[in-house]
């Protein structure tokens, strides 16, 4: 791996091999895979339809010019906007979970003519442009731990509502490191008075969205419309596809307005052949019920846990999208329990921030393999302990 240009951590394995929830490396060793891979093959790895689906595409058409999209695309765009609820509204479909962010936030400042956006300190967007860099020049940036209702939410006060061009929620917990959820009805009173006053409400389902915090859709665990949503991750089940789905008004005044916009994968065919398979087999299945059920039985086991285990502050979670955070100490750690974990065969995700190891597996994680982690991790403490 010496030419690997290392941006991020790189852990020295080789995986070659890769179905359901597990990956198996060049020696031959099996990984329970509790991180989907990172947070994207809800369905798990190679799910057998959506290969043969993206086989079939593959004997028709890959790749398109952005002038030409064909029925596939209006395929796909169709089964976007009805599994959001976003019905009659208009769909673009790009590759990662960045350009879609930041194509919701651009167009929602296209719409409102308004260049200032909110969202929450901790929230992570992009790693790209203008909800990559979040400049205070750009956005309000609200941290919610300041905000109580017990005060009438007097964190408010202070925002220009009518100054800004939109709301970007990202409801996986704050950026999805920390697994903390926003009070619902700060989240619902800052969509309102945003709306209210002539702004959008962009929700970045990157990860959240395609069941990973029990409902469809992350935004569906609030009393909130959407004008515009991101989709990414989940959507294409490993494929890089991303989209955004934006409300009817938005998307044709925007046409009107003589906007463009061109990516040389923009609309690829591929790609959404790959979008509508996961989201009807999503739905044949019922996945997302399914992995809700599997959640909740994780998180009681990792309660369970907690409540043993000194080390462990908490445990916490919606859906699949769950995590245990660790009290400071001399040795045990989040990113301890990760190594440990891999030694014994276990892919799981830590954030260093917040001391918390993260677990984002696939809805069809079976629950015999989520015992399986819980009996490792509990050995392993109780090992650290003694
Ligand atoms: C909440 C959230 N939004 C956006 C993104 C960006 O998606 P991508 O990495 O596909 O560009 C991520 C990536 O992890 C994310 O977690």
């Amino acid at each position: 791996m010496d030419h690997i240009f290392a941006c991020h951590d790189i852990i020295k394995t080789d995986f070659v091999h890769a179905e359901d929830c597990y990956q198996v490396d060049a020696a031959g060793r099996r990984y329970v895979d509790f991180e989907s891979g990172i947070w994207c093959t809800a369905l798990g790895h190679r799910h057998p339809r959506v290969q043969r689906a993206m086989q079939a595409q593959m004997d028709q058409v890959v790749h398109l010019g952005t002038r030409y999209p064909n029925a596939r695309v209006e395929e796909a765009a169709r089964a976007v906007l009805d599994v959001t609820g976003v019905t009659d509204g208009k769909c673009v479909f790009l590759s990662s979970g960045s350009e879609a962010v930041e194509f919701g936030a651009q167009m929602a400042r296209r719409f409102s003519g308004r260049n200032r956006l909110l969202t929450f300190q901790s929230s992570y967007l992009s790693a790209l442009g203008s909800t990559g860099a979040k400049r205070p020049d750009e956005w309000v940036l609200l941290d919610w731990a300041d905000c109580t209702d017990d005060d009438g939410w007097a964190c408010l006060d202070s925002i220009p509502f009518e100054t800004l061009g939109g709301f970007v929620f990202e409801p996986g917990g704050s950026g999805s490191g920390f697994v903390q959820f926003p009070p619902k009805a700060l989240v619902e009173a800052l969509a309102r008075r945003v709306q209210a006053a002539g702004g959008l409400l962009v929700v970045n389902e990157i990860t959240t969205g395609m069941g990973r915090t029990g409902k469809w859709f992350g935004f569906q665990h609030y009393d909130v419309q959407p004008d515009i949503v991101c989709l990414g991750k989940g959507l294409g089940n490993g494929y890089p596809v991303s989209a955004v789905a934006l409300r009817q008004t938005v998307a044709e005044t925007i046409e009107r307005s003589g906007f463009r916009y061109a990516q040389s994968h923009q609309n690829d065919p591929l790609g959404c052949a790959v979008a509508v398979e996961v989201i009807a087999v999503m739905r044949e299945e019922g996945w997302v019920e399914q992995g809700t059920a599997t959640g909740a039985y994780f998180l009681e086991g990792l309660r369970r846990l907690a409540e043993k285990h000194a080390v462990i502050k908490a445990a916490r979670g919606r859906g699949m999208l769950l995590g245990l955070a660790f009290h400071p100490h001399e040795r045990v750690s989040a990113q301890w329990a990760y190594t440990a974990l891999l030694q014994r065969g276990y892919l799981t995700g830590y954030y260093p921030a917040g001391n918390l190891l993260r677990f984002d597996p696939a809805l069809t994680m079976p629950r015999a393999e989520v015992d399986g982690l819980l009996a490792c991790l509990d050995e392993l403490l109780a090992e650290a302990a003694a």
